[in-house]
């Protein structure tokens, strides 16, 4: 299982070093959530931040976009990684751009209405244009069955473990049949399906073991392990 520390845990006023210091310890990915204070109850890092980070981590960044009508936004974070990706020499095809589907096609939004699997179809397709990995995301609350039809056109779907808006929240197994659900369907595609299953909340070295057997294939994790004093142990713990 790879490991994205989420960098929302991590101390922002070195958040180079923070970065630098968990790929060392072995993180895969880089995991940046983005929230607007709108879908849900908090705000933290926009455009600006990413295209920095573009520009200095060599790791993919896997960029959870927590905010609504994301189809309007899509086009300058794909930019924001590019601009920065020609500063590093970093490739954007290996950067991932998350949605919520609940949060695609508000008014004004793409074709399909809040939280249709048109609206969301659509975004996933404005990403891939891009040259970015295109994922999305379901909170608790959201079935995933209902978002069947968008599966081929995405790179990473990411289950949520927590109602999204924080770190340090409690870890929510009864979310693992949707995660058992995402590996069952892709195995039985015979090679059409092809993403990578995520979850993101509240994993630590124990729930980890939990993902990992439903079938996730990256684990998200900030306070578990920006929190801990040793970040290899942690991140190692976690695999
Ligand atoms: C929650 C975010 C998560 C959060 C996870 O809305 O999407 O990525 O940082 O934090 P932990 O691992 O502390 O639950
Ligand atoms: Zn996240």
């Amino acid at each position: 299982m790879k490991i994205a520390p989420s960098i929302l845990s991590a101390d922002f006023g070195r958040l180079g070093a923070e970065i630098d210091a968990v790929l060392e310890a072995g993180a895969e990915l880089v995991h940046v959530d983005v929230m607007d204070g709108h879908f849900v109850p908090n705000i933290t890092i926009g455009v600006p931040v990413v295209k920095s980070l573009a520009s200095s981590v060599k790791a993919p960044l896997d960029v959870h976009l927590m905010i609504e009508n994301p189809e309007k936004f899509v086009g300058p974070f794909a930019e924001a990684l590019g601009k920065g990706a020609q500063v590093s020499g970093r490739e954007i095809s290996q950067d991932y751009i998350v949605v919520h589907a609940e949060a695609c096609g508000g008014p004004g939004g793409a074709d399909g209405g809040f939280g249709s699997a048109e609206a969301l179809r659509g975004c996933l397709q404005m990403i891939r244009a891009k040259g970015v990995k295109a994922g999305f995301s379901v909170k608790p609350g959201t079935p995933i069955e209902q978002y069947e039809d968008a599966l081929a056109l995405s790179d990473m779907i990411l289950i949520m473990t927590v109602e999204p808006g924080f770190g340090g929240q409690s870890f929510m197994e009864d979310m693992m049949p949707k995660v058992s659900w995402l590996r069952d369907k892709k195995a039985s595609s015979g090679g059409a399906l092809g993403y990578e299953i995520e979850v993101d909340g509240g994993v630590n070295a124990e729930t980890a073991a939990i993902v990992r057997e439903a079938g996730a294939e990256i684990a998200v994790a900030g306070s578990y392990v920006f929190g801990a004093e040793d970040y290899k142990e942690a991140i190692a713990s976690l695999r």
